[in-house]
């Protein structure tokens, strides 16, 4: 609802059951239900306030993954809602359509309340989108994709001792759906994929290796349409994709075995397996659908690399630079709106990934060469594969604040809850 020209959204964090095997409730978490949460939009300019409510027993946060807002505003680990308590920030949303995404970040237990459920999608919008499908829930789909750990009794269970990425799921939700179907009614759909498992990669395609479209990445549309017939999403990544079905077709979205560069056995690392996502029926005869445009919009080169603050960080075991997560301690200050560059190595024997709060950046290149053109789009989550440097380029939040600090880290969950994370302040 819009109350005196404020977008207000009302979310309440509360328990529940959710059946993921039939007859089979598991306790579960939601906003607003029982699992999982509504899908949020708002459009670039609009102001916006979201009335956060907890009923939990424990204490939350909500945290706007990928927004572009102060960092008072942003959910982070400080910003604690006690059970029964509430919040309610507000900001302008001011960043290019995107798809985001909303979850808990409370410090030390964001994996048991984001696998139980607490995570939603955040659309933003810029006015019509020329050639995209975007007709929501018809053929502009939202897919939040997790893997879930079920016991024989269908209860969500967690393993963070299991290996050194977390909890592994053994089967596949959808939207918190296993063995999902999606009936089709157009020739072409948009599915807006979002990774919310808490350790695990996946590589979504279609089991009969059809090409589709990437369209945007975590933080807004691609330069151009790209064809390809797989795209990797570590935990937080999103990638919207178009495919094209025929009248009367089924078509499987798979993930395929990741590849996790050195990782080494793969399969001790989520590596090695496949797995059904969701099945997309086409109806007997589907509504015309409008041609892709071939090109969306001019992206500005990775910004300013030789006028930039540079800063390293090296991610090792659960440590950034040798350090854990420190409430009290602010790892750096950065400039309001200032150019960085920051160059990230895993000498890790396994995969890792960086997640930024309050930016999208670009990526600059990996190892000294180009990033894949999956990744050449705005970011705010980049996987970090072993014993590879990643170089990127960001623009420093503008809001000069330095009481609140942004956070970084690792978007394993495990790895974040054991303290695999850093804060700055803007000032
Ligand atoms: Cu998706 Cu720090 O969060
Ligand atoms: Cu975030
Ligand atoms: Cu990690």
């Amino acid at each position: 609802t819009v109350e005196n020209g404020v977008r207000t959204f009302r979310l309440a964090a509360q328990p529940g059951t959710h059946e993921f095997v039939p007859g089979k409730p598991a306790e579960s978490m939601g906003y607003n239900g029982a699992y999982l949460g509504p899908t949020l939009r708002a459009s670039r300019g609009e102001k916006v306030r979201v009335l956060a409510e907890n009923r939990l027993p424990d204490a939350t946060t909500l945290h706007f993954h990928g927004m572009m807002l102060p960092a008072a505003q942003d959910g982070g680990p400080h910003a604690m809602i006690g059970p029964g308590a509430s919040t309610s920030p507000e900001w302008t949303v001011d960043q290019p359509a995107a798809t985001l995404w909303y979850h808990p970040h409370p410090h030390g237990n964001t994996e048991k309340q984001v696998s139980y459920g607490l995570a939603g999608l955040f659309f933003v919008d810029e006015g019509p989108q020329a050639g995209l499908p975007q007709d929501y829930g018809v053929d502009d789909i939202p897919l939040v994709v997790q893997d879930r750990r079920l016991d024989a009794n269908g209860k969500l269970t967690f393993d963070p001792s299991g290996n050194s990425l977390g909890t592994l799921g053994n089967s596949i939700a959808a939207n918190g759906t296993l063995g999902a179907v999606l009936p089709v009614t157009t020739q072409r759909v948009r599915l807006r994929i979002l990774n919310a498992s808490a350790g695990r990669w996946f590589t979504f395609g279609f089991a009969d290796r059809r090409k589709f479209h990437m369209v945007a990445s975590d933080g807004g549309l691609l330069a151009a349409p790209l064809a390809l017939d797989a795209v990797q999403l570590s935990p937080a990544e999103r990638a919207e994709i178009v495919v094209e079905l025929k009248a009367g077709e089924s078509v499987m979205l798979r993930s395929f075995a990741p590849d996790l560069g050195r990782v080494n056995p793969p399969e001790a690392f989520g590596g090695g397996k496949e797995f059904d996502v969701v099945r997309l029926d086409a109806a007997a005869s589907l509504a015309p659908s409008p041609a892709l445009p071939a090109a969306f919009t001019e992206l500005p080169a990775p910004a300013g690399t030789t006028t930039a603050v540079s800063r390293s960080f090296t991610f090792n075991g659960r440590t950034i630079n040798n350090k854990t997560m420190d409430m009290n301690r602010t790892d750096f200050t950065a400039v309001p709106g200032g150019s960085e560059v920051w160059f990230v190595d895993n000498v890790s024997a396994y995969q890792h990934n960086l997640h930024i709060h309050g930016v999208q950046f670009r990526l600059v290149d990996i190892d000294g060469k180009q990033p894949p053109p999956e990744r050449a789009g705005w970011k705010d989550t980049i996987p970090l594969l072993p014993r590879e440097q990643n170089r990127i380029a960001l623009r420093m939040p503008q809001w000069s604040d330095p009481e609140h600090p942004y956070m970084y880290h690792c978007h394993l969950l495990t790895h974040e809850d054991e303290g695999m994370m850093g804060q700055f302040t803007v000032v």
